[in-house]
């Protein structure tokens, strides 16, 4: 079954409420674009205003506590994310997994808590420059997978991946289209075996890092790539709609 391709905005640790009229923008024209699925992930302070804003747009977080509400000082769980107007969380982003020290098992306790609270997840992989160089990038991202994915039986509608080279991230490398193809083949045979071709057929695959109105067609194009994970050029409604557009034409391709 092909799903409509998934374009995210994670803004990061980036936006105040100057920002809304960039979403505001985004929003709007993601209206013009319907055989595409935008979403936008701004930071926590500014989801309740976004989701206000957004009549088109799907609205998540980057990140979300795994257990329930309580004594957890700074920290933000699934049922507040909801609350605010989240629909989606981004969990297992590189970046977390860096600067926080998130393990899989970690990851895995926050999806299942994510998925409990209502939410549907982007759970992110992807090896760095010198794990791609020994040869290991897919057993990595497989094992980072196989110990994160959650036991559900239904993963269509909840569950996206998001491959993310780390050395691609920020950095204006991307990874070439067919090392894209052939990890992001390995990824749809691990959730096959997971979850059943069936279920799992509806489950998108999103590539992510440096992806840039300039490179969103071939990538997007490119076979079991369901969307793009979208860091930097998401934070002007020009760049991230130059990927929507990209996106929306690749489709009628
Ligand atoms: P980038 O970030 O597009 O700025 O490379 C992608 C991501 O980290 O999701």
């Amino acid at each position: 079954m092909a799903e409509r391709p998934y374009i995210v905005g994670n803004w990061k640790m980036n936006g105040t409420r100057a920002m809304l009229s960039e979403a505001r923008a985004i929003d709007r024209a993601a209206q013009r674009y319907m055989k595409v699925e935008v979403a936008l992930a701004p930071p926590y302070t500014l989801i309740h205003a976004v989701h206000r804003e957004a009549e088109q747009i799907g609205i998540g977080a980057q990140d979300c506590h795994p257990g329930e509400e309580g004594a957890h000082t700074g920290d933000i769980c699934a049922t507040m994310l909801s609350d605010a107007g989240a629909k989606f969380v981004i969990l297992g982003h590189s970046e977390r997994r860096q600067d926080h020290g998130e393990s899989n098992e970690l990851i895995n306790a926050k999806i299942e808590s994510a998925l409990e609270g209502g939410l549907r997840v982007i759970l992110c992989c992807g090896e760095t420059l010198d794990t791609r160089d020994a040869g290991e990038a897919e057993s990595f991202v497989l094992g980072q997978l196989k110990a994160s994915l959650p036991s559900i039986e239904d993963p269509a509608e909840r569950l996206t991946i998001a491959y993310e080279p780390i050395w691609a991230i920020g950095t204006g490398r991307t990874a070439t289209v067919d090392d894209v193809v052939a990890m992001h083949a390995s990824i749809r045979r691990l959730l096959d075996e997971t979850y059943g071709a069936e279920t799992s057929a509806a489950v998108r695959i999103l590539y992510g890092g440096s992806v840039k109105p300039e490179n969103a067609r071939e990538i997007l194009s490119a076979p079991e790539v369901g969307g793009a994970l979208v860091g930097g050029a998401s934070l002007s409604a020009e760049s991230f709609l130059g990927i929507v557009v990209a996106a929306s034409e690749a489709e009628d391709a």
